[in-house]
């Protein structure tokens, strides 16, 4: 199948999207950087990188930014955020690999086993449930070479219901914040508009995500996410950061595989 082309100025919708994603992640940036920096790992060697739910590429971009020699792969359902995504850097498809695929999907982790010395993921995993969610940290396991690091930033919840409807609350409020200050497209309002102004000529805009959609808002427990790294068989849970609701955490493959 041949990928979709962007028809529109794929830079101007990247701020787009990115100033939407900002508003609702205040510390989005910063979380990238932490995951990254975190992950120490050698910027004159090629490793080899996966991100989960890449999007536009926004994480991608930032990881080859810091690691100059890195290769790569890059997996999303969306077929217009993967256009978007190869559209605005031409430049650089012999460093990255955008695969088009579902991460409840079996068969296209298969030929990555061990291949990667990390994995990294913002904001997407918290759209799987539970049961998908412990089987992609399952896979992540099977993908990474011996002491190799996952780390993930994302929605994740308390484990204490009270403090989960505070942070909430107060997520919401900054999230209304930052739209009222930046005038940013809302999710809706950014798909909506998009929608309006792809051009009859490239054809109906193919869905968007929203059809694989199965998670919450506030993202699996903080005890969810730990229990089911640990049954993977990773080690060195490490949970980094907490800002409300939002979470940095990173586990590693034991140098010498269990599994
Ligand atoms: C909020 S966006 C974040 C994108 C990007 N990581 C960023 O920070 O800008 C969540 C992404 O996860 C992707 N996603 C969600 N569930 C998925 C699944 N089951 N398989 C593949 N991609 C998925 C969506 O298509 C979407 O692009």
């Amino acid at each position: 199948m041949e990928a979709l082309t962007f028809p529109l100025d794929a830079r101007a919708w990247f701020q787009r999207w990115e100033a939407m994603q900002t508003c609702y992640v205040p510390q989005r940036v910063y979380r990238f950087d932490l995951m990254l920096y975190l992950a120490g790992l050698d910027p004159d060697r090629a490793v080899h990188i996966l991100d989960l739910g890449c999007g536009a590429g926004s994480l991608t971009w930032r990881a080859l930014h810091i690691y100059p020699q890195a290769h790569v792969v890059a997996v999303d359902t969306d077929p217009v955020l993967l256009a978007m995504a190869r559209a605005l850097r031409p430049d650089a498809t012999d460093r990255v690999t955008f695969v088009q695929a579902d991460l409840r999907d079996g068969t296209w982790w298969t030929p990555y086993d061990e291949a990667f010395d990390m994995v990294i993921s913002a904001t997407a995993l918290h759209w799987l449930h539970a049961a998908h969610l412990t089987q992609v940290y399952g896979r992540i396991y099977d993908v990474l070479r011996p002491g190799g690091i996952f780390l993930n930033s994302d929605h994740v919840a308390s484990d204490e219901p009270r403090w989960q409807e505070a942070y909430r609350r107060l997520l919401e409020r900054q999230q209304a914040a930052a739209f009222r200050a930046t005038g940013a497209d809302t999710w809706d309002g950014f798909w909506q508009a998009l929608a309006a102004a792809w051009p009859v000529e490239a054809g109906e805009m193919p869905r968007g995500a929203d059809d694989v959609w199965e998670g919450s808002d506030d993202g699996e427990t903080e005890s969810t996410h730990l229990a089911a790294l640990a049954a993977a068989g990773f080690h060195r849970i490490t949970m980094h950061w907490r800002n409300l609701g939002d979470a940095v955490l990173s586990a590693e493959k034991p140098a010498r595989s269990s599994r």
